[in-house]
């Protein structure tokens, strides 16, 4: 049995909601990503493996955490010419995550490569195929004009993602525009509490209700000086 499963459910919340909640493992060193995904793991189900873990430990770091039976959020924001995300996507797909994300920026083609690409890799592994989630604007992008995210989720769509990133705000018009897409949402704080340098945080709760399917969550546990009595009471009001 995984270390995830054999968690006691009293001790946090039941499984249909830590599927939806991604614990951010901004960290260079896949020790501290394992003790700090072990000691959220009665929040989290999901983990994220971003560009800097994955820089540090590489595909080591995606199936450390398969192993411990989270799902991988791979947040390596594919951007390049078709042939080489296709290639690179054929790799992700046979690491065991079940999402990878790519900028929805690189167009109909890069995409299209990239799902090829995931398709491809699972099949050779005989794993399920991971989920393209397609970056709409970068948060930090504060000169992207309005028009952009829908232009981009269409392009999402089309190229066959199953999801997409988008802020909070850009929730409500996503589900109109697209509603079986699956939309990831980053920058979740607890009410009245230190924003980083998230502009648009939002509650779990407002999130959720707002269509969130994945809530994207890091420093608001993880730099508390108790991560799991931060993540308690983050969450108390989803359990
Ligand atoms: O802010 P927090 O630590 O919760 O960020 C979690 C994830 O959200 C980060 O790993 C990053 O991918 C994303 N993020 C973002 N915009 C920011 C800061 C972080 O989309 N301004």
């Amino acid at each position: 049995m995984s270390d995830v499963s054999s968690n006691p459910a009293s001790e946090g919340l039941p499984p249909e909601m830590r599927s939806k909640l991604a614990l951010a493992l901004d960290v260079d060193d896949l020790v501290e990503a394992m003790r700090l995904a072990k000691q959220l793991s009665p929040w989290f189900g999901v983990v994220k493996v971003g560009l800097e873990l994955y820089s540090a430990a590489g595909p080591d770091a995606v199936s450390a955490m398969v192993d411990k039976g989270f799902d991988v959020f791979l947040d390596l924001k594919l951007h390049d010419i078709p042939t080489t995300v296709g290639k690179a996507a054929r790799v992700c797909g046979a690491l065991g995550a079940k999402y990878l994300t790519m900028h929805a920026h690189g167009g109909d083609a890069m995409l299209r490569a990239g799902v090829e690409g995931l398709a491809e890799g699972a099949a050779r592994a005989e794993l399920e195929q991971p989920k393209a989630i397609a970056i709409t604007v970068l948060t930090s992008d504060s000169d992207a004009p309005e028009h952009i995210v829908p232009n981009r989720l269409r392009v999402a769509v089309e190229s066959g993602c199953a999801g997409i990133v988008c802020s909070a705000p850009d929730l409500k018009n996503i589900r109109e525009l697209a509603p079986r897409t699956l939309r990831v949402v980053p920058g979740i704080r607890a009410a009245g509490s230190e924003r980083h340098d998230q502009p648009k945080a939002v509650t779990p709760e407002q999130a959720l209700a707002e269509g969130a399917n994945l809530m994207v969550i890091g420093r608001a546990v993880t730099l508390a000086d108790d991560p799991a009595a931060a993540a308690a009471a983050l969450f108390a009001p989803l359990g």
